[in-house]
């Protein structure tokens, strides 16, 4: 086994540390450019390795993913999303994989289309010719709001709209967790912590009082909460979920679903904006399938050129811009030696833009997403949603949306750009940094819906 390159050494105590919060990704992208496949640095104590290949990536996340764990980092958000789908591990994971699956069944999605092209339907009417808005800001509220109803169900409207400002107060306190004093911070009584905890408080109580109400009427009500609520686990125990499981699921689908997909679809008007040829090819597939009428789930395989515009914008401005895990032993990775103890991270901000695998890797241009061009590709080249058995659960439901969201949107409108040259903030997701400003414009000859 090779012992991995150094790809960076600093004699400053805690200056890695201050580029993983400000701006990890250049770092990265230098580390790779100079060192190749594997290459790693040390923040603090801690040894962290950075993969960058398909190959090592397929290895991490598949082949070898028994022998690592969700890394520290992201075992700090326990704290709000308690043993969910995203943060547990091992046995405990798999059961509550089992029973969350159904929920996210294809059928199952279809019928959540119908939420999304209303939600994405009620904000195209809401907006008018020449007003200025923040596209990411909109996009998150459409989004959460779908995530909300499908979630929760239309009968919840007044808390979906509390959950709504708990979480986005949760994820501004984010940062607070990436700090490694952030376990001693959380106890500290300081403002931003008693904001956080406050938030907390109330998510709970809201979620909590819905599960109640449900466990009382024993109601499908064709939402997901209900399916995981009713699910059973045939194949393990044959038991379903705590109230506190039930909670900290739907913590975690809140929370993971919503801001991802926002920032797919607020990067791809942000380039939309910015590439009027692929705009025009949008509408025309837009035009053939659609016309006039709404999108529905039946329309999705037909609205193929919307999926690669979708696919294009996530390779470029990935959403989940990295992921890591923590060695729990020691690792032969490709040949590579990497010790107990390690975080291993693979960057999709990276690897999607490496020039062994793209060619003009800046430049968008959806049809690389054409079926044979993806086929020529190595799969790992390109893990917007990860992969193995921790492959985001909500990977399905996030396409429909998305595609759904832009058809609607696009039929009737388009955006003049206000902010240029957006910088990605690579926060818990890639955030366009300070918004994106941009000025509405009406389609011209589009006939009212
Ligand atoms: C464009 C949108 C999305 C992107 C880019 C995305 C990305 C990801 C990635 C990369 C992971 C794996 C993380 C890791 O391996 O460490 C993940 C996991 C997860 N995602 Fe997503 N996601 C998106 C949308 C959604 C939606 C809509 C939902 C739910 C409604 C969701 C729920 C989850 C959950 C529960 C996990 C944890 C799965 C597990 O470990 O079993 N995501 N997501």
């Amino acid at each position: 086994m090779r012992e991995i390159p150094v790809g960076a050494r600093s004699i400053l105590p805690g200056r890695f540390l201050r580029i993983m919060q400000r701006d990890p990704i250049p770092f990265f992208r230098r580390m790779a450019s100079e060192c190749g496949d594997a290459s790693q640095f040390t923040v603090g104590r801690q040894r962290v390795i950075l993969v960058n290949h398909p190959d090592l990536i397929r290895e991490l996340l598949v082949t070898q993913h028994r022998s690592f764990h969700k890394s520290r980092v992201l075992q700090r958000t326990k704290i709000i999303l308690g043993e969910g789908l995203l943060t547990s591990e091992d046995e405990l994971h798999k059961r509550q994989r089992r029973l969350a699956q159904p929920a996210f069944h294809h059928d199952r999605i279809t019928r959540y289309a119908d939420v999304m092209v209303q939600r994405a339907a009620a904000m195209r009417e809401r907006w008018s010719d020449g007003a200025i808005l923040d596209v990411h800001h909109e996009m998150m509220r459409l989004t959460l709001s779908v995530v909300a109803k499908t979630l929760f169900d239309a009968d919840v409207e007044g808390e979906a709209d509390d959950i709504g400002a708990s979480l986005t107060q949760l994820i501004d306190l984010f940062p607070l967790l990436m700090n490694p004093m952030s376990t001693w911070l959380q106890k500290v009584p300081i403002p931003s912590t008693l904001r956080f905890r406050a938030a907390i408080r109330r998510l709970d109580r809201t979620i909590y009082g819905i599960i109640e109400e449900r466990r009382a009427s024993g109601e499908d009500r064709g939402d997901l909460l209900s399916m995981l609520l009713l699910a059973q686990d045939v194949e393990g125990d044959g038991g379903g979920m705590s109230d506190v499981q039930l909670r900290d699921e739907a913590m975690t689908l809140f929370l993971a679903g919503h801001e991802t997909t926002a920032n797919a679809l607020a990067w791809t008007w942000y380039l939309l904006a910015q590439h009027p040829e692929v705009l025009r090819e949008l509408r025309r597939v837009i035009d053939e399938v659609l016309g006039d009428r709404f999108a529905t789930a039946e329309d999705y395989p037909r609205l193929q050129y919307v999926e690669m515009v979708l696919a294009e914008s996530m390779r470029l401005f990935p959403p989940a811009w990295a992921v890591s895990r923590l060695a729990m032993e020691d690792v032969d990775l490709g040949g590579w030696h990497v010790p107990q103890g390690s975080v291993v991270a693979a960057s999709q901000a990276v690897m999607h833009r490496d020039p062994r695998f793209w060619s003009e890797p800046d430049r968008f241009d959806p049809m690389r997403f054409m079926p044979e061009a993806k086929l020529a590709r190595p799969k790992f080249a390109y893990f917007p949603f990860g992969g193995g058995p921790r492959i985001c659960i909500g990977e399905g439901f996030a396409w429909m949306e998305g595609v759904l969201i832009l058809a609607t949107l696009a039929q009737r409108w388009s955006m003049d750009l206000l902010s240029r040259n957006v910088e990605a903030q690579a926060s818990i997701t890639l955030r366009p940094r300070g918004g994106i400003r941009a000025r509405l414009v009406a389609r011209g000859n589009a006939s009212a819906i």
